[in-house]
């Protein structure tokens, strides 16, 4: 592997700090062998700069810390090797969410208020019975209900939607992703018409413009357009049924 010397142009401001305005700072790193953007980032701080604010908890794609706004592209510095990268990597925080300094920004409320407003767990009339044995799923059920747990909250698909760029009230990929969840799963006893009042609304399902920027970034590859047109096929279902009633 031929040395490279990598220029990186990173966003910087510190919301601590607003007599300091935002800007953009270079730094020079030389190239090492299988070097992501988590570990350049790292030897930035390490050796050139120690204020320099960016988020990562498992440097293993698991935990959603270190998204960020990678040559204009939503994705996870963990994740992100340099030898895909041109000389020249611009790194910026992800949009949408609230700054807390540099690259690092606060999911955490974002996704606390998603699970609260999707109430996200099962809702069952069953009392638990723990000498019962466990009730039995199809396969097929089992990896659908896999597929949608496998987000890991990392907001790339926010940070990529250009309706949640536009609009602070949209729930967004990661939102109707979570219903999805909760709507195939048969032990969740909610009916239709308790999603539809969550979902079934322009800040929800029907505000999706269809862009596909959340399926095409999602860091764990989940099929976000699909699980969007599951919950809108449901919805409309339901507007139609109500429509009928009236
Ligand atoms: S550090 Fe956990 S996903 Fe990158």
């Amino acid at each position: 592997m031929a040395d490279r010397l990598l220029t990186f142009s990173i966003f910087r401001y510190n919301p601590i700090t607003p007599e300091i305005p935002p800007r953009m700072q270079e730094y020079q790193l030389e190239e090492t062998m299988g070097m992501s953007l988590f570990i350049a980032l790292n030897r930035l701080r390490e050796e050139l700069d120690p204020s320099l604010m960016f988020d990562f908890v498992c440097r293993a794609a698991i935990c959603g810390s270190c998204a960020m706004l990678i040559n204009g592209r939503p994705g996870l510095a963990c994740k992100t090797l340099t030898q895909d990268m041109p000389d020249r990597i611009t790194v910026m925080p992800l949009p949408v969410f609230k700054l807390v300094g540099d690259l690092s920004v606060d999911t955490g409320v974002w996704f606390r208020h998603l699970n609260v407003r999707t109430e996200a767990w099962i809702h069952t009339d069953k009392v638990f019975n723990p000498e019962a044995i466990e009730e039995r799923m199809d396969n097929p059920t089992a990896q659908a209900i896999y597929d949608a747990e496998r987000c890991i909250e990392c907001g790339c698909c926010i940070g990529a939607c250009a309706t949640a760029n536009m609009r602070a009230d949209f729930m967004g990929a990661a939102f109707l992703n979570r219903i999805a969840r909760f709507m195939i799963d048969p032990r969740d006893e909610r009916p239709m018409a308790q999603y539809f009042d969550v979902v079934g609304t322009d800040e929800g399902v029907f505000g999706c413009i269809g862009l596909m920027a959340c399926d095409d970034l999602c860091p764990m590859e989940i099929p976000l357009q699909g699980q969007l047109a599951f919950v809108r096929r449901k919805m409309a279902q339901m507007a139609l049924k109500c429509a009928r009633c009236k």
